[in-house]
């Protein structure tokens, strides 16, 4: 229990927590990829217009309203380009289209100028390390060892009787597959369907660079880029060292020092910058670290790379840690970035799914959202998880959709429980579709659906909207400093974000059990502070005069102080 050195006296005033205006204010200085709150979603699964059970752009459309009354900016749609679907649209045949499957060029177009009208962003997915192995420019490349595009993949010789090196693909088996047509083997960090571009050709590099102008032209506002990291090899092509184990698939486990992150990537990431620059755009970034130390590298020592690298490291947290979260987001502050944190995506287990106990999954999930969208820096949501929609895992081999599932089973389950149908209402599908759905909907549809949480005042999506409601209100969330407090606070995660006048208080309990968290704001200069509460996650109503704030198991606490 946290003992405070002074006790404080402030009186809490209980403030409506009705609904606030989605408002958005321009404070100067301030990008507009810094002010907005971004959510991504995977088409496949978000709403099906012609009811042959795949979502489609013309699904997104319609639901153009609900986004921008949630409180989103811009939505990331995962790749929605022509493609034979192996890795569902990161195979990408033509970086310049849209796949039948999902619509066509006039239904973007639709799509944008609807975005527009509610002022919701668009950015896509660009999948520029390989493409997919149906892309004319691979076809045209295997034909022949002298065909023009050869060198636009990475083409060698065998080794031995083998493959040219020991380079393990992260989907399974080696990164190599020999083509019998020129007794080459081509380089795939992926899957064989997915060959690895040769980023050392200024061709290629050229081809890239227009698609993405294609698309700003077209009205894109920027990109998420898939897999930057891995771009380059070493032209060598020397072998990696073999660590101790095997992975999922049975592979040996190696460093992949020769061919992850290497120093050729930052040019690749400045040009793709340029021309975002010239149509004000945002890049943001697959970029997976071990540390904030890496994380920095993407912005550029210039901050003329990526705007927004992903900081994908919170996903890995095991477990619910007042500790581990704090000791985080003071290194991420510490390094002086605009930091960009996301708790989930369409290739990690949901977030609701990840920190459920079984006994408060929505107060977790509301807890998680207090945490994520009250930082300093830009959120990225993740499509269902304002609903608290959960994993639905394939309970058997054969109805595995994700090619890693299969080769995998049983260690490796493949993605398709976390991208599921998007849960509308209780009704068939879940609202998603009239069809039957390419993946089944979870469980919980009954209860965590659009429809039934909107009518519900303490549902997780009323939660959702009113926190997102606050943070595009309240200038502190969105410009404010970031201080932490009670830093010996094993279980509770309490922090202030201060901008000019005002202050905000944010107060988490990552335990299970009751807290009493005593607040000591003259350090900050609140001799005798007011709190008036924005936002909680209670279940009891909070006694009117409180020398130490009372949280409930795994509850949220957000209020403004003033003197
Ligand atoms: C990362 C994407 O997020 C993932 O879904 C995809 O399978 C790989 N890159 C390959 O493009």
């Amino acid at each position: 229990m946290l003992r405070c050195t002074r006790i404080l006296t402030a009186v809490l005033l209980i403030a409506s927590t009705a609904l606030m205006s989605a408002q958005k204010p321009d404070a100067p200085g301030r990008e507009w990829w810094k002010r907005a709150v971004f959510y991504e979603l995977y088409p496949r699964s978000f709403a099906d217009s012609n009811n042959d059970g795949i979502g489609d752009l013309n699904g997104i459309t319609s639901k153009m309203g609900y986004l921008h009354d949630l409180g989103v900016d811009a939505i990331w749609i995962s790749p929605c380009f022509p493609s034979p679907q192996v890795d569902f649209g990161y195979d990408v045949s033509d970086y310049e289209n849209i796949d039948p499957m999902y619509g066509t060029l006039k239904d973007f177009d639709a799509l944008a100028a609807e975005g527009k009208k509610k002022s919701v962003r668009i950015i896509f997915d660009f999948v520029v390390n390989h493409s997919s192995d149906k892309h004319p420019w691979f076809i045209e490349s295997s034909s022949s060892k002298t065909n023009p595009k050869r060198d636009w993949y990475i083409w060698r010789d065998g080794k031995n009787g083998g493959p040219p090196n020991n380079w393990i693909s992260t989907f399974g088996g080696s990164a190599w597959k020999l083509d019998p047509r020129t007794g080459q083997f081509y380089y795939h960090y992926f899957y064989a369907e997915q060959p690895d571009l040769n980023w050392r050709n200024p061709e290629v590099q050229k081809a890239m660079y227009d698609a993405t102008r294609f698309w700003y032209k077209r009205g894109v506002s920027g990109f998420r880029l898939d897999a930057v990291d891995i771009l380059f090899e070493d032209p060598d092509l020397r072998n990696n060292k073999v660590l101790e184990g095997k992975n999922a698939y049975g592979d040996p486990i190696t460093d992949e020092k020769f061919n992850k992150k290497l120093p050729e990537v930052h040019d690749v990431m400045r040009k793709l910058r340029s021309a975002a620059d010239e149509f004000g755009s945002v890049l943001i970034g697959e970029t997976w670290t071990s540390n904030v130390s890496e994380l920095k590298d993407y912005y550029g020592e210039h901050n003329d790379e990526l705007q927004l690298p992903m900081d994908l490291m919170m996903t890995e947290f095991k477990g619910l840690s007042a500790d581990q979260y704090r000791k985080h987001i003071a290194a991420v502050n510490a390094a002086g970035h605009w930091p960009v944190y996301v708790i989930t995506n369409h290739d990690i287990v949901r977030s609701y799914t990840r920190y459920a106990d079984g006994a408060h999954n929505d107060d977790i999930a509301k807890m998680m959202a207090m945490l994520y969208l009250t930082l300093r820096g830009t959120a990225i949501m993740y499509y269902g998880e304002e609903i608290g929609m959960e994993n639905n895992d394939p309970k058997s081999k054969d109805e595995v959709q994700d090619p890693i599932g299969k080769l995998g089973w049983p260690l490796e389950k493949g993605r398709d429980g976390e991208r599921t149908p998007m849960q509308w209402n209780g009704g068939e599908n879940a609202g998603f579709s009239k069809a039957k759905p390419w993946l089944p909907v979870p469980a919980n549809y009954k209860t965590h659906n659009v429809a039934s949480e909107m009518k519900d005042a303490n549902s997780v999506l009323s939660f959702y909207r009113q926190l997102l409601a606050l943070r595009h209100k309240e200038p502190a969330l969105l410009e404010g400093n970031f201080q932490l407090l009670n830093e010996n606070d094993a279980n509770v995660l309490t922090y202030v974000r201060r901008y000019k006048d005002e202050a905000i208080l944010v107060v988490l309990n990552m335990s299970a059990s009751d807290q009493n968290v005593g607040l000591d704001l003259s350090p900050l200069g609140f001799a005798q502070p007011r709190l008036s509460v924005l936002l909680t996650s209670f279940h009891k109503p909070l006694p009117g005069m409180a020398a130490e704030l009372p949280m409930e198991p795994y509850s949220a606490f957000i209020a403004k102080i003033t003197k």
